[in-house]
Formats: structure tokens, C-alpha cells, sequence
């Protein structure tokens, strides 16, 4: 199966990108960017791409009952780290531990929803996400509903995870280009 195998490209690269911290950059918030706004330089990503990375974090996030969660904590993810998400093609899909005081959990279906505005996205759902800065990337904090059950399990509430905290960012999968916005 194509999934299982993507899955562990997932695990890996999530791990091997742990411990790499970047700067954090004071200028970016939750509210979506585009990187075709001044200073930011567009990322040249495909649409293609980006709905493809979308619909995969969405169907890693299903494969079990409850929907997978992705988790920086304040001890494993200090120092505003970034992660990479998922990569394919012309697109790199980082999570940025943009609160590194709390211990941050979504669901993978809230990370493809913040990037593609949910599965059959109106126009206006679709502008209002990442895939809304089309082809010049950008990034913006994960839009969750904290009623969500999976966000009030006895288990989620002990651990003292919030949803909170974690910014998504698309940028170019080449090196040099992502650099500009990194
Ligand atoms: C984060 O989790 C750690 C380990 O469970 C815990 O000690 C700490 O209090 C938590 N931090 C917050 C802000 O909830
Ligand atoms: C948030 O989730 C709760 C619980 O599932 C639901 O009742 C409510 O309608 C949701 N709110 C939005 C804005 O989707």
C-alpha cells in the first residue's frame, strides 16, 4: 500500500528535522502571509503540489479512528523550531512551534484543512487558506475548533496539550528558494 509507505517517509523526516531550530522570525503570526507580499519572496510551489500534500496529511490523519495528531511540545520542540511535514514535488510543508511555552497537538485533518480549506473548499474557504497564496506559498497558524472532541479526551487534557501554537508554512522544496523565507 502507497500510504504505509509515504508514512514512514512522514515519521523520518519529522525525527531527522527535530532537532533543527531556525530562527525565529518576530514578523510571523498566525494570520495568513503570502510570501508574494512585500518583503516575502514567492516560493514558485504548484497548486498541484500543494493540493497533494493536503489530501496526504489528510489521509495519514485518518488512518487511525480518533485522526493522528501532530505534536510539538515545549521540551521536544523549543526555540521555534520547524519540522518538516511532508514534502513532494516543488512543495516543502513545515510546522513551526510558533509558541514554544505550550505543548501544541492538531490533528493532521486541521493541518490539510489549513492548507487546502477543507475537503470541497468553497472559493472563499480555498482564499482564506494556504492554497489561497497559490503558487507564491506562505504560511499561516493552524485553524482548529478546540470544541472538537479529540481536543478534550481525558488523555489530551492530562498531557496538557493545547491546539494552539503551530504555524504551517509551504514553502519551495529547493533549498536556496526557501532560504529567502526561512
Ligand atoms: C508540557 O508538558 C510537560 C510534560 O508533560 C509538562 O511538564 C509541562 O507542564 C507542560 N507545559 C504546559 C505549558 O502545559
Ligand atoms: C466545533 O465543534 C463542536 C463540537 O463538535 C461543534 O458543535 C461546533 O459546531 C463546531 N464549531 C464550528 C464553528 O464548526
Amino acid at each position: 500500500m502507497m500510504y504505509s509507505r509515504l508514512i514512514k517517509i512522514v515519521i523520518a523526516t519529522a525525527f531527522l528535522a527535530g532537532g533543527v531550530a531556525a530562527q525565529c522570525d518576530d514578523g510571523e503570526g498566525t494570520d495568513l502571509l503570502c510570501y508574494s507580499e512585500p518583503g516575502g519572496v514567492p516560493q514558485d510551489v504548484t497548486v498541484a503540489d500543494i493540493q497533494y500534500v493536503a489530501s496526504y496529511l489528510r489521509a495519514y490523519g485518518a488512518q487511525t479512528k480518533a485522526g493522528r495528531q501532530f505534536t510539538m511540545t515545549a521540551a521536544d520542540a523549543p526555540g521555534c523550531s520547524e519540522w518538516t511535514l511532508y514534502a513532494h514535488g516543488t512543495v516543502l510543508v513545515l510546522g513551526k512551534h510558533l509558541d514554544s511555552t505550550v505543548n501544541s497537538s492538531v490533528l493532521f485533518s486541521d493541518i490539510a484543512n489549513t492548507i487546502d480549506g477543507g475537503v470541497g473548499a468553497t472559493p472563499a474557504q480555498q482564499a482564506a487558506a494556504l492554497i489561497g497564496c497559490s503558487t507564491a506559498g506562505g504560511s499561516l497558524g493552524v485553524v482548529y475548533n478546540a470544541s472538537n472532541a479529540q481536543y478534550n479526551t481525558a488523555d489530551y487534557l492530562a498531557k496538557s496539550y493545547t491546539p494552539s501554537g503551530i504555524l504551517v508554512k509551504i514553502v519551495s522544496s529547493s533549498p536556496q528558494l526557501a532560504a529567502s523565507v526561512l
